[in-house]
């Protein structure tokens, strides 16, 4: 990908001038603050300290100086390589001229930030955008993240995010592309493109960072940071191809995540990092650790003091240190123990140096100020609208959406007009008042509407006020009333798992009084995850998975609701019944004894053995029927056929997915898996040839060894517009 013969050379020359304290340098990501690189508080610095995450100095250093940055003699020294949480091109290009114009050797710094689903326009939280199922919007939503991140003077973005996650209770799931190894391997691809382009020196383009590396979405039991233990064939089958299709794309960099993986953390364990990352994947970016991820093996308990950590992470192939210093406080006494060699420091400088090359660092190390900024310019916040459009799923609709444009409703519920709500997890640049809220939009469209909260504002407890709504709902003449119901994106992402995935509060009572005044109830969620949600369904007579729609949430959900856009998200996670049926998705072990309503089955006696609503699950306002399913083989390839017809009366975009489901093997295979997906936009009436190739290596699997096995087999087919139902068919293979 980025070794050329020129740029290796380069770097020969530079390393040979290098001393090795500005090696060890180069290694080094140092934040505005400890903690990620965000300012922080007095009291978070204090329980840094207290916790052991910072020393003295550093506290004293954060309390003292906070307001100019003190790692500017670092940079003069060269003892500092990347910045993260710088996001302004002033103070980039300050940083930058003196490692540039004062440093001994003029390296350049690369400067990186979480832009993980848009920069100042914000888009849907990435669970939400894979509902879309649509590669150009995940390529486009990040080529314009690169476009406005890279004038703040942002190089490389810690993202996308990928990892594979079953289980909702993990409040990561926010960050990434949902439960299917298939969609999260096509976002995975579609992302690295739209950050990096073809050309990284190019301006307005960023590096990839794809995380978090590996099978952090395994987390036991859901619990964030928890431990991860699995078989290498299940790692190899459902965590790990999301991120060899980003290394295929061309990633620059990776992040190794905070879990272990069998008892090794991935910041420290070769196999991961080096043999199956470089020597079977050829990947030659480089690596940074997660925040203190090198730090955190002390407490994994695989290093007994930071020397170990240090030792055991350049060894294992980590080349920068995120935020904790234990490269450069340990590695000198390291190489003099010839505990690690110089040939080890020298591979992990060379493969920061090649990306530096590559972004064309060396050339043109300072950010441009644009004539007119693309920040939030009117084509951004279309697309902004398109996805979140897009990203909407229909769940429930009993005929009561869409909503008459002169028709009266009431709005109720925490979220109705909370446009920091609307932004979603994981945002650093986006703003408040960037964002449209539901009752922005019907303002602006004159709906004739009542808004009423009736839910506190407390994040963690949304008390209902009966009076509120017993008096709102006695003096509408609405008939229909708008329920916006959830958990609040600030209880989102990392750090926020939950042991309970029912709604808080006294938002369910309030769907509850809404139904039992007789009115029409047209329930939105507004989420960072699958909830809990099977009664709340029932008694809705629409039910809008609307997420965290980003920036333009209020336009989408009133072009939805109101029918100027004909939904057509599919969900990328599974709804399961309760926090204790989870982990629940669709491409599950049948198991000797498969779920039924026998007493004898693999199931939970106490709730349904079937989601609330499946992956791949979203309805529209049209209707499509599915005909003439063909399946046949050519040129040892499989040709699966069907025709799609919009049989409704109002145009709609489908997505056709494809599963197959392998009969025959040596080892256990799911009952469903998703091996390719279409898109097709149809007229009332209109119908569509979908044709879709799978070649026989796409339908393999490991066995125990592992070793990947394409061996012949009986498979049943199935093209169908969600996980549950479809055509079926069966082909020997
Ligand atoms: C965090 C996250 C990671 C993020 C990093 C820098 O702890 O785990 O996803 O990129 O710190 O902010």
């Amino acid at each position: 990908m980025f070794k050329t013969e020129t740029i290796e050379k380069r770097i020969d020359e530079l390393l040979e001038k290098m001393t090795l304290e500005e090696k060890i340098g180069q290694l080094y990501q140092s934040g505005i603050s400890p903690v990620g690189g965000f300012e922080i508080s007095i009291q978070e610095a204090e329980q840094l300290l207290e916790a052991g995450r910072i020393g003295r100095k550093e506290y004293e250093r954060l309390v003292n100086a906070a307001s100019f940055d003190e790692r500017e003699d670092m940079i003069r020294k060269g003892t500092v390589g990347s910045f993260i949480g710088v996001q302004n091109p002033e103070h980039a290009n300050h940083l930058q001229r003196i490692a540039v114009e004062e440093s001994r050797l003029g390296i350049p710094l690369i400067f990186g930030l979480d832009v993980v689903h848009g920069h100042r326009t914000v888009f849907p939280s990435p669970i939400a955008e894979a509902c879309t199922f649509n590669d150009e919007l995940f390529e486009k939503s990040a080529e314009i993240a690169a476009r406005e991140a890279s004038e703040d003077g942002i190089n490389w973005t810690f993202a996308p995010m990928v990892d594979v996650s079953r289980d909702p209770r993990w409040g990561r799931v926010v960050e990434g592309p949902g439960e299917d190894t298939y969609l999260a391997s096509r976002f995975a691809a579609a992302k690295v493109r739209g950050f990096q382009g073809d050309d990284l020196s190019v301006e307005d383009r960023i590096c990839a960072c794809v995380k978090h590396f590996a099978a952090y979405g395994a987390c036991e039991g859901g619990r964030d940071y928890n431990t991860v233990d699995m078989s290498e064939a299940k790692l190899r089958e459902v965590y790990l191809p999301p991120f060899a299709a980003a290394v295929k794309a061309g990633a620059a960099t990776l992040m190794p995540a905070f879990n272990d993986i069998n008892g090794s953390p991935c910041t420290t364990n070769k196999w991961l990092l080096n043999d199956y990352l470089r020597d079977e994947l050829g990947f030659d970016g480089f690596l940074i650790s997660d925040a203190h991820g090198i730090q955190e093996c002390v407490f994994h308990g695989t290093a007994e003091t930071p020397a170990d950590a240090a030792e055991q992470a350049i060894k294992a192939g980590c080349d920068m240190d995120m935020g904790c210093e234990y490269y450069t406080d340990c590695l000198p006494q390291l190489l003099e123990e010839g505990r690690v060699s110089m040939d080890e420091i020298d591979r992990a400088v060379r493969n920061i140096l090649r990306i530096k090359m590559a972004c064309g660092l060396f050339e043109h190390p300072y950010v441009q100020k644009p004539e007119k900024s693309s920040k939030l310019c009117a084509e951004h916040r279309d697309v902004a609208r398109d996805i979140a459009d897009r990203s909407i799923v229909l769940l429930k609709n009993d005929g009561v959406l869409p909503l008459k444009a002169d028709q009266k409703v009431l709005v109720v519920g925490y979220f109705g007009d909370k446009r920091n709500e609307m932004l979603g997890a994981w945002v650093i640049s986006g703003r408040e008042e960037d964002a449209i809220s539901l009752t922005d939009a019907l303002k602006e469209e004159n709906i004739d509407f009542d808004f009423v909260p009736c839910i506190d504002s407390s994040i963690t407890s949304m008390t209902l006020d009966k009076e509120q709504l017993e008096d709102a709902l006695r003096n509408t003449k609405a008939d229909t009333v708008i329920a916006l119901v959830g958990e609040s994106s600030f209880t989102t992402g990392e750090a926020q798992s939950k042991s309970k995935l029912e709604l808080i509060g006294g938002q369910t009572e309030m769907l509850r009084m809404i139904k039992a005044a007789g009115k029409k109830l047209v329930t939105l969620l507004i989420n960072g995850r699958p909830l809990a949600i099977p009664q709340e369904a029932e008694m809705s007579d629409a039910m809008v998975e609307c997420w965290q729609l980003g920036i333009e949430a209020g336009h989408a959900m009133y072009d939805v609701i109101y029918g100027k856009y004909n939904p057509s998200g599919r969900l990328s996670m599974t709804f399961p019944q309760n926090s204790g049926s989870c982990p629940m998705y669709y491409n599950h072990m049948n198991t000797g004894r498969p779920a039924s309503d026998g007493p004898w089955a693999s199931k939970y006696r106490d709730c349904p053995y079937t989601p609330v609503f499946p992956f791949g699950w979203g309805l529209s306002y049209t209707e499509y029927d599915y005909s003439n399913l063909t399946v046949k083989t050519e040129c040892d390839k499989l040709v699966i056929s069907a025709d799609i017809t919009n049989i409704g009366n109002m145009e709609g975009e489908e997505t056709v997915q494809v599963y197959i489901h392998r009969r025959r093997a040596s080892h256990t295979r799911p009952v469903r898996e998703l091996k390719a997906y279409k898109k097709v936009y149809l007229q009332p009436g209109e119908t569509e040839k979908v044709t879709v190739e799978l070649s026989r290596n796409e339908l393999g699997y490991y066995n125990n060894e592992p070793r990947y096995i394409t061996e012949e087999s009986m498979f049943d087919i199935f093209v169908a517009h969600d996980s549950t139902g479809g055509l079926h068919s069966e082909i020997y293979f």
